[in-house]
């Protein structure tokens, strides 16, 4: 089976779920104080898990509500199955499940769906990136001042120099925002929404299929200090390119 058609369908599978939830009642626990999981969560991640299993079986795992399994084939699926749980949680639509496929540790695949807007992103490397099947582009802003750009924050780890970006990227850009989904926020900047997301500690699934998906949009993608993207590192920074280096001087200089 083609790797990218099997995680659209099954992003949208597990997104249907999501949202035929999401106006009833649902069970939150705490990892954390700040950082939740809901039932839907680990339903979402349930279905995902069992049909990768049954169509991949060679293939490792790495699931954020546990399900994570090795593989003997080099390839691996790398699952949040809901991002966006603080959001699904207050009944804020944006949320999504994201997917990212993996041969030999490079990423080749990844898709992202939103089911409340109904969008599926998604990227196949050395292809293209799609919105709903038509591809995108990122923006064409010359400079940060003519900028959205967005940021998150880990959960429950909320630092200063958090709020001090947070400010330098309020004077210098036209407008942040803090939308609470990492993976859309990355297929916002991937569609031109966004000018560039930056947040530090994401894990790689909130990230593997929003980078590539960016990248395949035409943007870049580093870490905050400019150095190379590491998915195990997670400090990001993507924007459509042309404001990557004024954005991260505004950032590093806060
Ligand atoms: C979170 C979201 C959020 C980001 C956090 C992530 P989750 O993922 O992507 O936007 O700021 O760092 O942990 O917990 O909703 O899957
Ligand atoms: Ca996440
Ligand atoms: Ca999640």
């Amino acid at each position: 089976m083609d790797p990218l058609a099997f995680i659209i369908s099954l992003a949208r599978d597990a997104g249907t779920l999501l949202r035929d939830r999401f106006d009833g009642p649902r069970t939150i626990e705490h990892k954390s104080p700040k950082d939740l999981v809901t039932d839907a969560d680990r339903a979402s991640e349930a279905l995902i898990v069992a049909a990768i299993r049954a169509n991949f079986p060679g293939a490792a795992i790495l699931g954020e509500e546990g399900g994570v399994y090795a593989g003997s084939s080099g390839e691996r699926f790398i699952v949040d199955p809901l991002d966006g749980t603080s959001n699904y949680a207050h009944h804020y639509p944006m949320y999504c499940v994201s997917i990212g496929y993996e041969r030999d540790g490079v990423l080749e695949a990844g898709a992202i769906y939103a089911p409340v807007l109904d969008e599926l992103f998604a990227a196949q490397r050395g292809a293209g990136a799609t919105r709903n099947g038509a591809a995108i582009r990122v923006s064409s802003a010359e400079r940060v001042a003519d900028a959205m750009v967005c940021t998150g924050f880990v959960p429950g780890r909320f630092e200063e120099r958090n709020i001090r970006e947070w400010t330098a990227a309020s004077r210098a850009a036209q407008a942040v925002r803090r939308d609470g989904s990492a993976a859309l926020d990355l297929a916002a900047v991937a569609m031109g929404r966004f000018d560039a997301f930056w947040e530090w500690r994401l894990k790689p699934w909130d990230v593997a299929a929003g980078t590539l998906i960016v990248r395949e949009a035409g943007g870049t993608v580093s870490a905050i200090d400019g150095e190379v993207f590491d998915i195990a590192d997670g400090s990001i920074l993507a924007t459509n390119g042309r404001i990557h280096a004024e954005l991260a001087a505004v950032i590093n200089g806060a």
